[in-house]
């Protein structure tokens, strides 16, 4: 009877102690997928039922001097004479860094090459690679000279003293779009890329050449996030501090892959660096803050990949505009995108139908996939 009741106790209790195990285990997931769901929630809800960024003129306002001390950097490397009297109609900015040598070189003999534009496009697109210097300042000197080389070779480089690292991205976009309004403000467009995408030039050449003859105005384009929720995670590359950005959902913004603003709207952008406080060191966010002050919103492209990369198929060719993600590959890519062969396969009525069929196979997945949207396919 004793001997009963001991064993009773003791199965009990390692059931007692297994349950509480399994709960805390869950407790601890439920935690984590918690607040991702009730992050999402809440700044969906903010995004779509309020809805009103109004503290962002207020909270980011500064004074001019201090919206300045964001851009005192000086010039080292610059090409004042860039777009001096051309009729450009883009102006295409390249986050490069400065060891990134090699990517530069695959842009400049692909997609970024501007007698190729010119001669086979029959447009100017200039084409110039933004940099800071390097972070480790003993090989700083080696690297300099050799971008000082380079530099001298192609004539692309802009370069200011600002550390070139992830935290300072949104000192680079601010050379971008001051960069521009001092010397190439008449550019029909101007696009912020990263070094490592890939841009179907001859597809967005085409979109840009359309968009200018209907005098479009107030446009933005890429790869929308809406209603996005800051990161509070310490441990994310993202991670935003609540002293930096208090609110539950960023305003809309492009992913900073690859996204196209008309001219209009980069002088509004310059207008709003002039006022604003752009520590806030998450370059896309930022920009989506001062577009928000200035009362523009982007617009989605569906064939702006974002943070994914476009799955190889000449039937993704004939609509791409940009796919992140690629280094070793761009050249490969390239001699696909401008292969007169590879356009025919989507022509005629039975093109279209079997490159509608693969797309859908390609983007239509049941499980996430990181490239264009399903809806892509039937576009
Ligand atoms: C750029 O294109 C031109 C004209 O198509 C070509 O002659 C030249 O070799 C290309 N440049 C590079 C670096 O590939
Ligand atoms: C940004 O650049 C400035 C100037 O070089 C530097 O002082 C600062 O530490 C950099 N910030 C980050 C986060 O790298
Ligand atoms: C700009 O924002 C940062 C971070 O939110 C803050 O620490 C700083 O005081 C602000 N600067 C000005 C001039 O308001
Ligand atoms: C403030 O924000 C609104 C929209 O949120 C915008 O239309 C307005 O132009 C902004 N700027 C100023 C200086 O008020």
């Amino acid at each position: 009877m004793f001997m009963n009741f001991r064993r009773i106790r003791k199965c009990q209790c390692l059931q007692l102690i297994s349950m509480c195990f399994v709960l805390s285990v869950l407790m601890v997931c439920w935690e984590q997928l918690d607040h991702h769901v009730v992050r999402h929630m809440k700044s969906y809800s903010y995004r779509y039922l309020v809805n009103s960024y109004d503290f962002i003129n207020k909270s980011f306002s500064v004074t001019r001097e201090e919206a300045e001390s964001f851009y005192r950097y000086p010039y080292l490397l610059d090409h004042k004479e860039k777009c001096n009297g051309k009729d450009v109609l883009l102006l295409l900015f390249v986050k490069s860094s400065p060891e990134n040598v090699e990517r530069r070189q695959a842009i400049r003999s692909t997609w970024g090459n501007e007698s190729y534009i010119q001669e086979e496009l029959g447009v100017t697109v200039r084409v110039v690679f933004a940099l800071g210097v390097h972070p480790d300042p003993l090989r700083r000197p080696t690297i300099q000279q050799k971008l000082r080389r380079e530099n001298l070779v192609y004539h692309d480089l802009v370069q200011q003293g600002f550390m070139d690292t992830f935290h300072n991205l949104t000192i680079k976009l601010l050379l971008q779009f001051r960069w521009a309004h001092a010397n190439c403000a008449h550019a029909g467009f101007l696009m912020s890329a990263d070094d490592d995408i890939f841009i179907h030039m001859p597809n967005l050449v085409r979109y840009l050449q359309g968009l200018k003859a209907h005098g479009v105005r107030d446009f933005w384009a890429g790869h929308v996030h809406r209603g996005a929720p800051p990161i509070r995670r310490k441990d994310s590359k993202y991670y935003m501090p609540y002293e930096m950005y208090q609110w539950t959902s960023y305003p809309d913004y492009t992913a900073g892959a690859g996204y196209v603003v008309s001219g209009d709207v980069a002088a509004k952008i310059y207008q709003a660096s002039l006022t604003l406080n752009a520590s806030l060191y998450i370059d896309d966010v930022f920009m989506g803050i001062c577009a928000k002050a200035m009362g523009v919103s982007p617009q989605e492209h569906l064939y702006f990949s974002g943070e994914g990369k476009a799955p190889y198929h000449p039937c993704i060719y004939e609509k791409m505009i940009t796919s992140h993600g690629h280094v070793a590959d761009v050249r490969h890519l390239w001699k696909m995108a401008i292969d007169p062969k590879i356009k025919q396969i989507s022509s005629g009525l039975m093109g279209k139908l079997y490159c509608t069929a693969v797309k859908v196979m390609l983007l239509c997945k049941p499980y996430y996939v990181n490239t264009y949207a399903c809806k892509a396919a039937f576009s």
